[in-house]
């Protein structure tokens, strides 16, 4: 995007309906190249001109890049009446178009990816492009060796669903702690992998997506934007 009437904009940067950005244009809140402007039907082009709102430079962004701490208790699914992963985002990383790359269950805690770039999303993050994604899962049960050897080879689960083979490491001298590598997406995956070697996965939560790990500073429910060198790198390492 480049050239923009000036009220549509600073709606879209700020994250505020166009009648507040048009009255924050015309209390002179707004300058463009240094000069307050209060016409909203003014043409700005983003690549071009310098916006301040309030005498702070605001940059427009046509996509976003969200690593959250998901918590227990969200969805990711929109369409829910639950309270859902986009609207616990904090306002000033709320935009339109945004949704969850790749879903967590309800329950599921750790990294999701919310974009607003559905090329990005496909080319990443969309199950079946083989990204590993590595989950800490407490068992009920201790995981024996059958277990193992089950889990990482292809199985088919309960209803015939085929999937390919896990990446497991045992993290507890009980053998309920693991840590499960997986290159699908498929629905309830882990859950439903473990509850074909009679076991039932108590918690999970993801760590990471192919390069991308979860940012330990994020505490449950935060979230940041992603880093440039973060992005390229999945990129870089998505097989398409
Ligand atoms: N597998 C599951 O069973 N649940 C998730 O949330 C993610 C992977």
């Amino acid at each position: 995007m480049a050239v923009e009437r000036l009220d549509k904009l600073i709606s879209k940067i700020l994250n505020i309906s166009r009648n507040d950005a048009k009255l924050l244009i015309k209390k002179g809140n707004v300058k463009i190249d240094g000069e307050i402007i209060k016409k909203s039907d003014i043409k700005c082009d983003t690549e071009k001109n310098q916006i301040f709102v309030n005498d702070t430079a605001c940059f427009y962004k046509q996509y976003r890049y969200i690593m959250m701490h998901k918590p227990s208790g969200v969805v990711c699914s929109t369409d829910d009446s639950d309270v859902n992963v986009i609207d616990i985002l904090p306002d000033d990383l709320k935009c339109s178009g945004l949704f969850p790359g790749g879903r967590l269950d309800k329950d599921t805690t750790g990294l999701l990816i919310i974009t607003n770039d559905g090329v990005f999303a496909h080319k990443v993050i969309s199950p079946n492009k083989n990204l590993i994604k590595r989950y800490l899962a407490d068992l009920a049960e201790p995981l024996d060796d059958d277990a193992i050897n089950t889990l990482t080879s292809p199985m088919t689960l309960a209803d015939g669903t085929v999937v390919k083979p896990a990446q497991i490491k045992v993290l507890s001298d009980d053998k309920m702690q693991i840590e499960i590598g997986i290159g699908e997406g498929k629905y309830h995956q882990v859950k439903r992998m473990l509850g074909a070697v009679n076991n039932r996965v108590v918690s999970l939560h993801r760590q990471s997506i192919g390069s991308l790990s979860l940012d330990s500073s994020l505490s449950v429910g935060e979230c940041r934007e992603l880093t440039q060198s973060e992005l390229d790198e999945l990129l870089q390492n998505s097989d398409i």
